[in-house]
């Protein structure tokens, strides 16, 4: 029997080359979306035979259709993983225009698009969608506010299309915490120290999609205390406010700067 065809964005990064990793040793064939060759390349041969790359930039509309023919012809989407993303840390008034842009393309307007192009080969296979999202998705968190729109929005994206797809396509959500990946840079890893911030590795993230993938749940957070505060931020935001407002001051002694941590 032929492999199913998972679609797995961001392949390249840290969480996503685990999670490529992980659905081929499960037995999936992976197309993998990224925007370096050399990096996809020898990802591809790392993960043994009949993987396949495609070099798209996701903020170009036109690598949905690109990305559409080719798992096409490769026999059709299974699962699509909207990994890819992007966090530019800084304050919101220092935040150009071009860079709000870019984070809710690649986060928010990328994974949508993808989806849709998707979305008759995902109906053809029954098959699943999981959004990569954060637990910045359910909290609101100080220079981080394009992030968190994004994410926020992605994980309304979700909720909504798996509600309207139910019984064609599972669409899912997967919110991790901290990560250790290229994503934080040496300032987000001092203030996570600072505050005591855990930071799981990718290949733990890796088993929690796992996990997620191959339930009937359509929702799964990451974490203590983060899926605690993202439950609580739903029902008593007012708590959440102090408890973020209290470490304010540590916050932006590391992010406050102009320049973008990446
Ligand atoms: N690490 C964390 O702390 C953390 C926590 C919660 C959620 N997440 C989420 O997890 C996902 C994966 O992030 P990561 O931690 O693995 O970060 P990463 O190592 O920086 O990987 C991000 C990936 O996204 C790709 N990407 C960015 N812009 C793109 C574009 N325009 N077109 C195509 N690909 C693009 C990058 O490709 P290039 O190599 O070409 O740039 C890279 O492969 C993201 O959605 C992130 O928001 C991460």
């Amino acid at each position: 029997m032929s492999k199913k065809l998972a679609v797995v964005t961001g392949a390249t990064g840290g969480i996503g080359a685990e999670i490529a990793k992980q659905l081929a040793q499960n037995g999936w064939r992976c197309l993998l979306v990224g925007r370096n060759e050399t990096a996809l390349e020898t990802l591809r041969k790392s993960l043994g035979e009949g993987h396949e790359i495609i070099v798209e930039d996701l903020q170009d509309e036109r690598a949905m259709a690109a990305i559409a023919v080719r798992a096409d012809a490769l026999g059709g989407t299974a699962l699509l993983v909207n990994n890819a993303g992007l966090n530019q840390m800084l304050p919101f008034e220092n935040t150009p225009s071009s860079m709000i842009l870019n984070q809710l393309c690649v986060n928010l307007v990328a994974p949508m698009r993808l989806t849709q192009a998707l979305l008759a080969q995902l109906k053809r296979t029954h098959g699943t969608v999981v959004n990569i999202g954060s637990a910045f998705g359910a909290i609101g968190y100080p220079y981080q506010s394009i992030y968190c729109a994004s994410k926020f929005g992605l994980r309304g994206f979700t909720e909504a299309l798996s509600r309207e797809l139910d019984g064609e396509v599972q669409v899912k959500y997967l919110a991790p915490r901290a990560t250790d990946t290229k994503i934080n840079d040496m300032k987000v890893r001092a203030m996570n120290e600072a505050l005591g911030n855990k930071m799981d590795s990718p290949e733990l993230v890796a088993n929690e999609f796992m996990t997620l993938l191959n339930s009937s749940a359509r929702r799964r957070a990451i974490g203590f205390p983060e899926k605690f505060f993202a439950r609580l931020n739903g029902v008593f935001p007012e708590l959440v406010d102090s408890a973020i407002i209290k470490q304010l001051k540590t916050i932006k002694s590391f992010l406050g700067t102009k320049e973008s941590s990446l």
